[in-house]
């Protein structure tokens, strides 16, 4: 598979140190099969990224494998894009260390990411989570995307990438392209169920979906979700004050692709006892092929070996090129 159609090229990283739950696929995931007919993509499992806080090696191997057979199931389809495990492609080690050299203290200081996780693990707070945006940047970098997809608590790290690319530009001259952030504006925002203001997120279990849970945990989490003290207790949309049923309305609206309004309507004098049920049947219903076919492609090791090998083997053709190019302007010998 060769860029030949000068298709734009994107890129994305996702650190597998936990599961994938609701609010990543009705978040980016799900619009991901739709650009990979439209954009050259390279997506990895940013496994160096995860160690910058302590893994257990067995959880890391088994949430690396779920998240690559995750992937394919939600339709990243391997013969149409580059889906690989960064560790694999050891120029993201090499690029990373050489952006260490040319990203400043004060800068990787002001990173807030930094200064919240060296806050929650006070005991471990390493080096690698400090420089851990040089690394991203090499990630982005070794590709030359047009540009990288990212939350907004990536975007700052997006950012320090602009600046790296701008000081050894300006030394060596156009090496690497400036990648544009592209904050999504796909996709719905997913609440917690139980924590309405929170984003959905494996730090609040209860509140969390994970595309693996069983149907009847699902059903579960949807029956227990927090709707609002409201004393109307009708289904209707309004985030400011029904914050757990605004999110409700969005969950179900983004599972079967009706509009609030027709789901007010489908509701209309029901309350909350029919339709915290309803939404769970459907996303049980939209989250069953994807659950199913992980397990199955989990079962199926040769075959994922294969995806990962190969994706490697793209990847890594494309960052050498890049690598090489780099390692001459700084004046290293050639080999
Ligand atoms: N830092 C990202 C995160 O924690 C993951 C990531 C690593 C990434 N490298 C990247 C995202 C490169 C985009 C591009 O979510």
């Amino acid at each position: 598979m060769e860029n030949t159609e000068n298709k734009k090229v994107m890129l994305s990283g996702i650190q597998p140190s936990g599961a994938l739950h609701l609010g990543n696929y009705l978040g980016p995931l799900r619009h991901w099969p739709k650009m990979i007919e439209e954009f050259d993509c390279y997506f990895f499992l940013a496994d160096l990224h995860t160690i910058t806080v302590r893994q257990e090696p067995a959880a890391l191997r088994q949430q690396t494998m779920t998240l690559l057979a995750s992937y394919i199931a939600c339709g990243l389809d391997p013969e149409k894009c580059t889906l690989f495990i960064q560790s694999h492609v050891h120029q993201h080690a090499e690029l990373g260390w050489v952006l260490n050299c040319y990203a400043m203290f004060g800068e990787l200081s002001r990173m807030t990411q930094f200064k919240d996780k060296s806050a929650k693990h006070q005991e471990n707070v390493n080096g690698g989570l400090f420089t851990y945006p040089c690394l991203m940047a090499a990630d982005i970098l070794l590709y030359q995307p047009d540009f990288v997809p990212v939350g907004e608590d990536q975007r700052q790290h997006v950012e320090l990438c602009r600046n790296i690319v701008q000081r050894f530009n300006g030394i060596y001259g156009e090496v690497f392209k400036m990648p544009e952030p592209y904050i999504a504006k796909v996709g719905a925002r997913i609440m917690s169920l139980n924590m309405p203001d929170s984003k959905m997120s494996k730090s609040i279990p209860d509140g969390c979906v994970y595309l693996l849970d069983k149907p009847e945990d699902i059903a579960r989490k949807f029956k227990r979700a927090v709707t609002d003290s409201d004393t109307e207790r009708c289904v209707r949309y309004d985030p400011e004050n029904k914050p757990g049923v605004a999110n409700l309305i969005t969950i179900y609206a983004s599972v079967t692709g009706k509009s609030y309004g027709e789901i007010e309507a489908e509701f209309e004098g029901k309350g909350y006892g029919a339709f915290k049920p309803a939404v769970g049947e459907a996303v049980i219903e939209t989250l069953r092929p994807i659950r199913e076919e992980t397990e199955r492609l989990l079962k199926d090791r040769a075959y994922l070996e294969s995806v990962y090998r190969n994706g490697a083997e793209r990847a890594s053709y494309v960052a050498e090129r890049t690598l090489r190019k780099v390692y001459k302007k700084i004046g290293f010998i050639q080999k």
